[in-house]
């Protein structure tokens, strides 16, 4: 697997690989790689010839007391982790390849859409999210991008992105991937003590009690709502950011289900922000 430090290395690999008429797919990620991150390499494996990862903490979707600092790195850890699953090139950049000092364009959705669900408590995070993939889209030139259903507001900003500026980018959606016990994995998990790590389970009972309700025939989302959070609201260690009911392609808040409907959750775990959702038409 090559290791690329410089964005001038990966536009002359994928020129290389274009020019060999390969199709390439590209796995963004923030490192610190777990099974969730794999599943995506894999399904990108399956549809492309050469498959490129970016592992990148990036500063500008992070809010200012937010955990930039402290959120875990193992880059040698990760690389082991995508050449076993079969990655071509892993894009590391140091922050200052990706950002020059005096950087000040952005790629801003103006829509409802970042305000809902986690835009609230994170104003500035899905400008840096849009921005970042962005020049990531312009510096592997992938065919097709692969992101995970776990970030599922994320999911949908950047197709409404891809769509709004042309990319010519397929964006692939990939399933939650789940610890044994049903916790949705997350390179934030390590942050919970053991105790935590208990009280974490709340947030899939919850997503498995709402999937069961919508299967047995529920259609009144605020009902839905009011019953995940008094499952939620049983577990002492967990303190209610947003459980929201909402269109799975705006974002905007729904009474009925009666479409797509994504139900999506934030709870805090002491300090730990965790979140899960599902769809309903998965159920
Ligand atoms: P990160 O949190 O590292 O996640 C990278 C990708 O892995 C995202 O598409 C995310 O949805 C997916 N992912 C994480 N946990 C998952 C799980 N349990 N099952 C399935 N997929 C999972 O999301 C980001 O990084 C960043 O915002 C990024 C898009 C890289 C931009 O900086």
């Amino acid at each position: 697997m090559i290791i690329a430090e410089t964005i001038a290395q990966v536009r002359a690999q994928v020129k290389e690989w274009k020019k060999q008429g390969l199709t390439v797919g590209l796995v963004p990620t923030m490192g610190y790689l777990h099974e969730g991150h794999a599943s995506l390499v894999d399904k990108a494996v399956s549809m492309c010839d050469r498959v490129v990862a970016s592992d990148f903490v990036n500063p500008t979707q992070f809010g200012p007391n937010e955990d930039l600092e402290s959120y875990p790195r193992d880059f040698d850890r990760d690389c082991a982790l995508l050449e076993g699953h079969g990655c071509s090139m892993v894009f590391h950049p140091s922050v200052e390849e990706m950002y020059a000092p005096d950087a000040a364009t952005f790629v801003e959705i103006l829509s409802d859409m970042p305000g809902q669900l986690c835009g609230k408590t994170r104003p500035i995070h899905f400008r840096g999210v849009c921005t970042v993939v962005s020049k990531l889209f312009n510096i592997v030139t992938p065919d097709k991008a692969f992101f995970g259903q776990k970030d599922a507001q994320q999911l949908a900003i950047i197709r409404r992105m891809v769509r709004d500026m042309s990319y010519g980018i397929e964006i692939v959606g990939c399933p939650i991937v789940r610890e044994a016990d049903g916790l949705a994995k997350s390179s934030r998990n390590t942050y919970l003590s053991a105790e935590e790590r208990k009280a974490a389970l709340v947030l899939s009972k919850a997503v498995f009690l709402g999937e069961k309700l919508v299967r047995e025939g529920e259609t009144d989302a605020d009902k839905l709502v009011s019953e995940m959070k008094a499952c939620i609201e049983a577990e002492k260690l967990a303190k209610i950011d947003y459980v929201s009911a909402v269109d799975a392609v705006t974002m905007e808040s729904v009474h009925r289900i009666d479409r797509p409907v994504l139900v999506a959750m934030a709870v805090y775990i002491g300090k730990t922000r965790l979140i899960d959702n599902f769809l309903t038409e998965d159920c």
